[in-house]
């Protein structure tokens, strides 16, 4: 699995949608789990440009490849989630793209602003926080597209199927960046694996925790893999990560799936009653109405005309 920024810097571009037979996306039924993920997935790849805001302040980002890298990266996952949302309200779902994800920000309120702060401290105090930030890009990628293979296979959907196929090409390129940059840091420099190995057992979470619930995480988990093939496909991501060095046998996706399945063990209705009750709205924030936070949204201001030449 080779990567090449130079190739990738030129090759980068927005996911061709050309043939994609969106007039056919209502004529396959997609099911309340098959829902409930894509909404899941589009708010997560919606997410994307916050998530970058911690990167940012890293000391990660003094790496010109890195920062190269995330210039486009940014902008490919962008129209992951246009497209998603596209096919969403093409099937009928009704809302707004941007007022969603003006909410789904405003819901993060303080937790967000401390998550940055406790993450710039942690890079400028760990010598090795790269190692650990780029392994955690590798599972998330891997993660993103083995979801995507595994919604292909749930819904039997064949324009879903089409365009997370194509989602899934630039998911392999990501992730390839990610793994070899991880594997570059972490050859040789037991100190970098240590901390890397203590950081992913006790810190990891599945992409998209913290933006969503534990029972929504759980929700996606158990839909989509808690079944034979699903194990297999975790424990097969665990077994990739594992061949970066000083992670050799680490269990992530596959805890993960195992952890669902004892909360749902516990309470038949746990995770399942999200997916039946359809519960893939985003609720409006209670505080910081979005209007206040984006300016833009506020009813009843007329833009003013900027005329040419006005300093
Ligand atoms: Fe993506
Ligand atoms: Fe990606």
């Amino acid at each position: 699995m080779s990567f090449s920024i130079e190739r990738y810097k030129e090759e980068s571009r927005k996911v061709d949608v050309t043939g994609i037979r969106w007039d056919e996306v209502t004529a396959h039924p997609l099911s309340k789990g098959d829902l409930f993920c894509l909404h899941y997935m589009m708010d997560i790849e919606n997410h994307v440009p916050l998530y970058l805001s911690h990167l940012l302040v890293t000391r990660a980002c003094m790496d010109p490849i890195l920062t190269a890298f995330l210039a486009c990266w940014n902008y490919e996952e962008l129209w992951h989630g246009e497209n998603i949302g596209r096919l969403l309200n093409l099937y009928g779902i009704e809302f707004d793209t941007q007022e969603r994800i003006a909410n789904v920000r405003a819901n993060l309120g303080f937790q967000n602003s401390v998550s940055i702060l406790s993450t710039m401290a942690g890079s400028w105090m760990l010598k090795d926080f790269s190692a650990v930030y780029l392994s955690i890009g590798a599972i998330n990628e891997l993660s993103t597209l083995t979801g995507y293979s595994a919604l292909i296979r749930k819904s039997g959907h064949p324009v879903l199927k089409d365009l997370l196929s194509r989602i899934i090409k630039d998911e392999r390129r990501h992730y390839a960046f990610y793994f070899n940059s991880a594997k570059e840091w972490l050859s040789g420099n037991s100190k970098a694996q240590k901390l890397d190995r203590w950081m992913l057992d006790r810190v990891w979470v599945p992409v998209g925790q913290g933006v969503k619930t534990q029972e929504e995480v759980d929700a996606l988990a158990v839909y989509l893999f808690d079944d034979e093939q699903g194990e297999e496909e975790l424990l097969e991501l665990d077994g990739k990560i594992g061949k970066l060095p000083g992670l050799a046998g680490i269990k992530l996706m596959s805890k993960a799936l195992y952890a669902a399945r004892e909360r749902v063990k516990r309470n038949p209705r746990w995770a399942w009653r999200l997916i039946e009750n359809e519960e893939w709205a985003v609720k409006p924030p209670k505080k910081s109405p979005v209007g206040e936070l984006t300016t833009r949204r506020s009813q009843g201001v007329e833009a003013e005309p900027v005329e040419a030449g006005t300093p």
